[in-house]
């Protein structure tokens, strides 16, 4: 990992999130939980289910309570060991709002009028949109900085994000005259699995909104539900080809070839190596072999631990009171440096 930047000296931490608006597929898997879990073995890791952000759009109560329990169950069905890592929800712990305000004064206007996401998210009536939805990478950036992260793995979606809160913390340490007060936290992007496509159209990423739950793989499909999607999946005609180079312009190959490279631990190209000339019908299936054996004792784990929310409860209750041990102070410090009453 590289050096976040030259002039923090603060300890190294991971920090990411995840929202609590449906289930996860596949692509939060590989681009996200499957990286956290190899993390904790090496980083003091701060994992959050991210409610503030949820109800930039409208949220039903009973199902935002509930969906972040499942998102939380999540986490620990793909492996994340509570005791390792820090794992809480956002709204329990104060600092995030706090932060974002305060960074709501750094930000400028131009450049969140650049984000992609809330144009894409915000659609033609962006009149409509909440304030909170354009302001959304803001309380992306109090969530890392609040922790002083300085390590984010997400997948390739949230990189114009991640280039945000450098930003912002850079202008914070200029504003407050305090370099190095906050780290430039370095995103954890590269690697397969980082950006997984639909499964009908490899030219749109894999997500929790499209309409078709074929474009998906969720990681509570059951064996035979994910071979079939695998089978369906879009694909060409034509064999696999030799080289990376002959996966251009061939979306729905390239995806299945990345996907397989990202379960296997392997990479494009080692995968291009063993299937060379082989077409999907011997593809798919070796595929559909892979993801059923990753996926499917998540989804089995997934459901146990949904069946008993008393310790999904738990688990967040003991994070947040670790999570709100590391922010307090930071918090603290930023009042300070800004010269608020009382600090
Ligand atoms: P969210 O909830 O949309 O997605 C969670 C994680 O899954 C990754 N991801 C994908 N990776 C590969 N291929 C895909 N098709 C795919 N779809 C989703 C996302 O990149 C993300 O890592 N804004 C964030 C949550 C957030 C956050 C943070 C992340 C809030 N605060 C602070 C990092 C640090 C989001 O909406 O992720």
């Amino acid at each position: 990992m590289s050096e976040p930047t030259p002039s923090y000296t603060g300890p190294q931490r991971v920090f990411s999130g995840v929202q609590p608006t449906g289930a996860l597929h596949l692509g939060n898997y590989l681009g996200a939980l499957k990286k956290f879990v190899a993390l904790q073995h090496t980083h003091d890791c701060i994992f959050c289910v991210v409610d503030l952000h949820a109800i930039t759009v409208p949220q039903d109560p009973k199902m935002l309570a509930s969906n972040t329990r499942k998102i939380t169950a999540a986490f620990l069905a793909a492996g994340l060991d509570p005791e390792r890592a820090v794992l809480f929800v956002q709204s329990a712990v104060r600092a995030h709002s706090e932060l974002a305000w305060i960074f709501n004064c750094s930000a400028r206007m131009g450049w969140l009028e650049r984000m992609t996401q809330f144009k894409d998210k915000a659609g033609q009536d962006k009149e409509r949109a909440s304030v909170g939805l354009f302001a959304y990478p803001v309380l992306q950036a109090a969530d890392i900085l609040a922790y002083k992260a300085t390590h984010v793995p997400v997948g390739e979606d949230q990189k114009q994000h991640l280039e945000l809160s450098r930003d912002i913390a850079e202008r914070f340490n200029r504003d407050y005259d305090a370099p190095g007060f906050f780290p430039l936290p370095d995103p954890l992007i590269k690697g397969p699995g980082a950006r997984v496509m639909s499964l009908k159209d490899g030219t749109k990423k894999m997500s929790k909104s499209d309409p078709s739950d074929l474009s998906r793989i969720n990681l509570e499909d059951d064996a035979d539900t994910i071979a079939r999607k695998i089978k369906k999946a879009r694909t060409d005609p034509e064999p696999l080809p030799e080289s990376i180079d002959g996966l251009k312009g061939r979306d729905g190959a390239a995806n299945l070839v990345g996907i397989y490279a990202a379960l296997a631990g392997t990479t494009d190209q080692a995968v291009l190596d063993e299937y060379a000339g082989k077409g999907f019908g011997i593809f798919k299936p070796a595929l559909a072999e892979l993801t059923v054996n990753a996926i499917t004792p998540i989804g089995e784990e997934l459901a146990r631990l949904n069946a008993d929310p008393g310790h999904i409860d738990k688990v967040l209750a003991d994070g947040a009171k670790r999570a709100r041990a590391i922010a307090d102070p930071i918090i603290e410090d930023v009042r300070r440096t800004i010269g608020f009453w009382g600090s």
